[in-house]
């Protein structure tokens, strides 16, 4: 249950004064957020976001580069090695090996992953770049089923469809075979998807879509009619490619706004920033300033991570050198991840002691009040669910949470993620994972599990430490 700012502000309140009051005005607040991260991703899960970035399987035995891989990434996206040219070189053959690389590395570093791509008209393989109407709609559909059910539950969100609206004016579809094939493949797409992965979240993915523009506008309109008619859609990815031809403009933040007001999420998905020192800085700190104004934006992807990665390596667009030093650009995200997100109010004594209404006592305050509060939404079907949970920390930082739920009978858990489960039917608890366990005051966290059956009903339990 989500209490109003309004609201939780009036408990810090309470819980203060009555603090004063119990040690005899001997108190010290110390302001700010006293423990600012020091990596990327964990100053992004701070306001339960991620901080991720584009990897190249053939560069993970460079030391130096799976360094600051595991050091300051939470995310990670196959640069190349998720596309249709990659997984289906011949038709109907599908090849895994360099993204599974990456899928294991992600694991055994407790990152997570962004899948990418499962259609689009470009990096097609030569079988498919020559197939037209039913033969590539009937490829397309193929092709989905098996690398999504090749990824089933390891995936956080996909990019089902890239790059399919056209630049400029117009606001209309990009012309390629997918599109000639009818223009409900992209919802063909999306429903495919969620058929072989019910548990990812679904993306759609562009560029130049960055701000209020034709294009911006074309994709918020199939969104909305998306969500109108019940296609399924999760979020929607802006690949924030960024340079004098594609600046970052004044409603960046609002674009996303609008989009999030849809009810999608919003990511940041390929970011890279052409330039170099303090404009660069300031430009990176500005999209991460923008996706943290944004409640539903989950979180930031930059493509690459040294600038000689970087697939337009002369505009030196990323957040560390050649050698992997950190830049000015590293330096200004960071701290813009450290300061934004939930405003910090100073710092409130939270001791069991502090309640105004108790005597004395060592007892903890009321579970999912002062910790933590969950809340549940399900996504049902005969004989099945997905089940989404959002931890929501109180008015204090806290560094792990366990939420309880009760399955009716009949009911049991099959797959969960972002979450450790104890147990599969009955009374069920999930646990936070080393990335998700710290949650800001007033911030949020998602995990994720699904079951046959019927899925739980009364809010979740949830209890911080
Ligand atoms: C790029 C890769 O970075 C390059 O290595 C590859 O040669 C071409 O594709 N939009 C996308 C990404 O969605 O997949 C693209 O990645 C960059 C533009």
């Amino acid at each position: 249950m989500n209490r109003s700012p309004r609201r939780r502000v009036l408990a810090a309140t309470l819980s203060t004064t009555a603090a004063l009051v119990v040690a005899g005005g001997a108190v010290l607040l110390s302001a700010g957020n006293a423990s600012a991260a020091t990596t990327l991703g964990a100053s992004a899960e701070a306001s339960g976001r991620y901080f991720g970035t584009a990897v190249a399987a053939y560069k993970l035995s460079d030391s130096v580069y799976s360094t600051i891989l595991d050091r300051e990434f939470d995310m990670v996206t196959p640069e190349n090695e998720m596309k249709w040219d990659a997984t289906e070189p011949s038709q109907g053959s599908f090849s895994y090996t360099s993204a599974d690389q990456i899928v294991s590395h992600a694991q055994a570093h407790n990152q997570r992953m962004r899948g990418h791509a499962l259609a689009w008209h470009s990096q097609q393989p030569s079988w498919a770049q020559s197939l037209e109407g039913t033969a590539i709609r009937n490829a397309m559909i193929n092709h989905i089923t098996n690398v999504a059910t090749h990824y089933k539950g390891k995936i956080y969100s996909w990019d089902v469809v890239n790059e399919a609206f056209a630049d400029g004016s117009g606001g209309g579809r990009r012309d390629s075979n997918l599109q000639r094939s009818g223009n409900d493949w992209i919802e063909v797409a999306f429903k495919t998807a969620r058929a072989a992965d019910p548990a990812a979240k679904l993306c759609y993915n562009d560029y130049n879509t960055d701000g209020v523009n034709a294009k911006s506008t074309a994709v918020y309109n199939m969104v909305k009619d998306f969500k109108a008619r019940g296609v399924p859609i999760d979020c929607v990815g802006f690949q924030s490619h960024i340079n004098s031809g594609s600046p970052y403009t004044a409603d960046y933040q609002s674009n996303l706004q609008r989009f999030a007001d849809l009810g999608v999420d919003v990511q940041i998905t390929e970011l890279d920033i052409a330039g170099s020192g303090s404009a660069q800085a300031t430009t990176y700190a500005n999209v991460v300033k923008s996706c943290l104004a944004v409640t539903r934006c989950n979180g930031l992807t930059v493509w690459g991570i040294r600038d000689s990665d970087s697939w337009r390596a002369s505009d030196t667009p990323l957040l560390f050198d050649g050698s992997g030093n950190k830049k000015a650009a590293y330096d200004s995200a960071l701290a813009a991840l450290n300061g934004g997100g939930t405003t910090t109010s100073p710092t409130t004594p939270t001791s069991p002691t502090s309640s105004p209404t108790s005597s004395p006592s060592t007892s903890p305050p009321p579970s999912g009040t002062a910790g933590c509060t969950a809340t549940v939404s399900l996504n049902q079907w005969t004989g099945g669910f997905v089940a989404t949970v959002k931890i929501t920390a109180g008015s204090a930082k806290i560094s792990g949470w366990t939420t309880g739920v009760t399955l009716p009978s009949g009911a049991a858990i099959t797959n969960s993620w972002n979450a450790t489960a104890t147990g599969s039917s009955g009374a069920v608890s999930f646990t936070n994972v080393a990335y998700n366990g710290a949650v800001n005051a007033g911030a949020s966290t998602e995990f994720g599990f699904q079951g046959t059956g019927a899925g739980p009903s009364a809010t979740p339990t949830c209890t911080a430490r």
